[in-house]
């Protein structure tokens, strides 16, 4: 694995041999506050594997939590699975530890293969997890990061396609897990013809008699004439092949880390296709477990009432608009739309007093 490329303040790699847990932590970066992103729980070939999604991941949080605006940082974590089975309480209770060691410096959550019964069971051991949905507080993301994804889906579309509505446009949907199913939900609503398809066909099954998609086989969906593709499943989905032949206008899904290499995101743009870049619009979910963390820190004690929906509400609605001012500086510029995302990230990361942000990023 080329580690030139990554620049990481902390990666933490674990095995407890009680417990055969085995896990990855990487912090990315604590400039804007205490990293945060989730847990995910998969079945890797290898130990490289899991070090090189886990630092792309946890990278992509930082964009992510810059851009959305919240006082976090960006860090992910991976427990290694050798089966697909839950991973066991006193697993969970170990991970707890391990975030304990930290000492506050990561904030996990739910991810792929890790719900929110997994984040109780590591909050017995930790304070440093959220999305617990205690006192009808946050809880699961996939709904927020779902519906973020909606917005910013229908956004690009505008953009690209001079539509307002969804009615009649085509997309095709990959993944069908917490967030994609909802995503069906928001896009059967809008009158869009939905293609969908999962590598469990009970998932298939289930979007055809719920919203009355139309499920294809995994390796079909691409071949679609369509006019949105929506990842939703795993990561590096677009390859420099799928960004040569896709027929789709329209990139924008929830999965993290699409783009294989930043190199597909020219190829895309070179073909006129408009990439959502991911870190954008999936960060409903994160500003959701961020909100509910600061909730249990007792940050918004004095206006409990008021400030859920707005402060959750207000940044998951600017999804849209932030990537509206993306596309057109990637427009106007002539370059990807993910070098665009990318630098406006880096510049809010970089920027001085960041304490002071903190602090008014909380307040408003
Ligand atoms: P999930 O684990 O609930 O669902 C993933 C689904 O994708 C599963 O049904 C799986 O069978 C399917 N899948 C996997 N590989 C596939 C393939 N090659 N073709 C078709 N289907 C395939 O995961 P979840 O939570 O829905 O997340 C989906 C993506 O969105 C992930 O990349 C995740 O990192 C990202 N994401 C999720 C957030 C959340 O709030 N859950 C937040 C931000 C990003």
């Amino acid at each position: 694995m080329d580690l030139q490329n990554f620049d990481h303040e902390q990666v933490v790699i674990r095995r407890d041999d009680e417990t055969g847990l085995v896990g990855i932590i990487a912090l990315h970066s604590t400039r804007l506050g205490p990293a945060t992103g989730g847990c995910r729980r998969w079945r890797y070939v290898d130990l490289d594997a899991a070090k090189y999604d886990v630092l792309r991941l946890s990278e992509g949080m930082t964009l992510k939590n810059a851009l959305a605006g919240i006082p976090f940082g960006g860090g992910k974590s991976v427990i290694l699975a050798d089966n697909n089975q839950r991973p066991t309480a006193a697993q969970l209770q170990c991970f707890g530890t391990w975030l304990n060691d930290l000492q506050g410096r990561y904030i996990t959550a739910e991810d792929v293969g890790m719900g929110v019964a997994e984040m109780r069971l590591i909050a017995a051991a930790s304070p440093y997890v959220s999305g617990l949905g205690e006192r009808g507080i946050g809880g699961d993301p996939s709904p927020k990061t779902a519906y973020g994804v909606f917005l910013g889906l229908k956004a690009a579309v505008q953009y690209k396609l001079g539509v307002t509505q969804l009615h009649g446009v085509r997309i095709g949907v990959q993944g069908l897990g917490s967030v994609g199913m909802v995503l069906c939900h928001w896009l059967a609503r809008s009158g869009a013809e939905v293609w969908v398809t999962d590598l469990d066909a009970s998932r298939i099954a289930l979007a055809e008699q719920k919203y009355g998609a139309v499920g294809v086989a995994p390796d079909q969906l691409m071949q679609l004439e369509m006019d949105v593709f929506a990842p939703c499943a795993m990561g590096g989905i677009i390859t420099e092949q799928i960004a040569n032949e896709l027929k789709a206008v329209v990139v924008a899904g929830a999965a993290n880390n699409q783009l294989a290499t930043s190199a597909c995101g020219d190829v895309l743009a070179a073909r006129g296709i408009l990439y959502a870049p991911d870190f954008v619009i999936n960060a409903g979910g994160v500003i959701s477990v961020a909100h509910e963390y600061l909730m249990h820190q007792g940050m918004f004690a004095d206006k409990v009432d008021h400030s859920v929906e707005r402060w959750v509400g207000g940044r998951i609605d600017s999804i849209a608009h932030r990537l509206v001012d993306i596309l057109q500086i990637a427009e106007d510029e002539g370059c990807s739309t993910e070098s665009v995302a990318r630098r406006k990230a880096f510049a809010v990361i970089n920027r001085p007093s960041v304490e002071r942000d903190v602090k008014t990023a909380v307040a408003a």
